[in-house]
C-alpha cells in the first residue's frame, strides 16, 4: 500500500490558532498485535475494544519559530510538570512524521498532557498519548487545508498515530477497531486502524472492562524489545497465521453474540501472547503470581455462575476482566469482594468500551 496519499497537498490557509486539545482513549486488544517490521508495520492483523474512561488529554500549543534548524523545538509537560525525559521519544516521532506533516519543524511546541489513569499503574499511556498528539497535529493540518475530508482526516490521524505507537492507531474511533490487512475485513490496512465494518450483536453493547492493577512497576520488557523478540522466534510464523484465523472466527462470534466462543478466543489470544514471551530468546515471564490467582478465580466464578466473564492481558501482569453490561453489578461485586485483594494497593479501574477520541 502506498503512503503517498498521506503526503500533504499545498496548504491553502494560514494557521491562525495557537493551540488545540484532544482527549484520546486507551484500547485493549482481543486479537493481539505482537511482532512488527519496517516502521511499525504489523506482522498480523489485530482488533481491539476502544476504552472509555482510561484516556490521555493533550493540549498542543505552538508558536512559529524565528529560526529553523535541524532540531525540533518541543517541551513536554505532564500534569503541570516539565518532563524532559519524555522528549526524546517525541523528537523521534516528529522525525518519523516530518515527511507527512512538514510543519513540525516550523513551530515551537508545548505538549501539556495528563492521563485519567494513575501514574505508574502499569497501564501504558503510549497508545492514548500518541493518538491524542497525532490528532492535535492533524487538526493543525486541517486548519491549513480545510477542504480535507473527514475520512482522510481520520485515516491520516491513525496513520500518524501508528508511527508513534503501533496500537495507538486503534484508539481514535470505537467501539471496535481493526489494524492490519485481513482478506475478510473490508478496508483493513497495515497503515492505519479502521472501525470494524460489520454487524455486532447487541450483547457487546457497552461491554465492560475492569482493569486489575496487579503490578504498577515498570514492565521488565518494553514493547519495542518485545516485538523484536518475534524476529527469529521459533513459533512466529504459526502465531501470525493463527491471528489471521482467529480474526476470521471473531467475525462470526461478533455477529452471533456467541459469548462462550468469545471467552475461549479472547483468553486463548492473551495466553498465546504470553506464550510467545515465555518461548522467546531471551525469555520473559510477565505474569505475576497474582495474575494467575485472578485467572483461577475468574474460571471458578464462571463455572459457578455461568456468567461469561473472561480475562485478557497486555504485555504485563495486569488483568483486563471483560463481561457483558447486563452482568455489571454482579461482576463488580465479585471484583470488589474477591479479586481486589490480588491488586497492588487494592487498585482496579472499572471501564467500558467507548467511541474514540474527542476534540475539546
Ligand atoms: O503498540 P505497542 O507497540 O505498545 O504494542 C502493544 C502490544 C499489545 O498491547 C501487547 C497487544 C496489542 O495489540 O495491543
Amino acid at each position: 500500500m502506498t503512503t503517498t496519499k498521506f503526503h500533504p497537498e499545498v496548504y491553502t490557509q494560514a494557521l491562525t490558532s495557537k493551540s488545540v486539545s484532544y482527549a484520546s482513549p486507551s484500547n485493549i486488544a482481543l486479537i493481539k498485535y505482537w511482532g512488527k517490521h519496517g516502521v511499525q508495520i504489523p506482522k498480523n492483523p489485530s482488533i481491539s475494544f476502544t476504552l472509555d474512561t482510561c484516556k490521555t488529554t493533550t493540549k498542543l500549543s505552538y508558536i512559529k519559530r524565528e529560526e529553523i534548524n535541524d532540531e525540533y523545538e518541543l517541551k513536554v509537560i505532564l500534569d503541570g510538570k516539565h518532563k524532559p525525559g519524555f522528549e526524546p521519544k517525541i523528537h523521534q516521532f516528529f522525525g518519523r512524521i516530518e515527511s507527512y506533516l512538514p510543519f513540525v519543524k516550523d513551530y515551537a511546541f508545548t505538549i501539556e498532557t495528563s492521563n485519567s489513569f494513575p501514574h505508574s499503574s502499569g497501564i501504558a499511556s503510549s497508545a492514548s498519548g500518541l493518538s491524542a498528539l497525532a490528532l492535535c497535529l492533524m487538526e493543525m493540518e486541517r486548519e491549513m487545508q480545510p477542504e480535507m475530508t473527514f475520512k482522510h482526516f481520520n485515516q491520516k490521524a491513525s496513520f500518524i498515530a501508528r508511527l508513534g505507537s503501533g496500537s495507538g492507531c486503534r484508539s481514535l474511533e470505537g467501539p471496535l477497531v481493526v489494524w492490519g490487512e485481513h482478506a475478510e475485513i473490508k478496508g483493513s490496512s497495515d497503515m492505519y486502524g479502521v472501525q470494524y465494518p460489520y454487524e455486532v450483536h447487541p450483547v457487546f453493547d457497552n461491554y465492560q472492562d475492569a482493569i486489575l492493577l496487579v503490578d504498577k512497576g515498570e514492565k521488565p520488557v518494553s514493547s519495542t524489545v518485545g516485538h523484536n523478540l518475534m524476529h527469529n522466534h521459533a513459533y512466529a510464523a504459526s502465531r501470525f497465521e493463527q491471528a489471521v484465523v482467529n480474526l476470521s472466527s471473531l467475525i462470526s462470534i461478533l455477529e452471533t453474540g456467541d459469548l462462550d466462543a468469545f471467552v475461549r478466543l479472547v483468553e486463548s489470544e492473551a495466553l498465546t501472547l504470553h506464550a510467545m514471551m515465555l518461548t522467546s530468546n531471551p525469555y520473559f515471564i510477565l505474569m505475576k503470581p497474582n495474575t494467575l490467582q485472578i485467572i483461577d478465580e475468574i474460571w471458578e466464578y464462571r463455572r459457578e455462575t455461568g456468567i461469561p466473564v473472561c480475562f485478557t492481558l497486555d504485555a504485563g501482569a495486569n488483568v483486563h476482566v471483560l463481561f457483558p453490561d447486563k452482568d455489571k453489578e454482579q461482576v463488580h461485586e465479585f471484583i470488589k469482594n474477591d479479586l481486589s485483594k490480588y491488586c497492588q494497593d487494592n487498585r482496579y479501574i472499572f471501564d467500558s468500551v467507548g467511541s474514540g477520541a474527542i476534540k475539546l
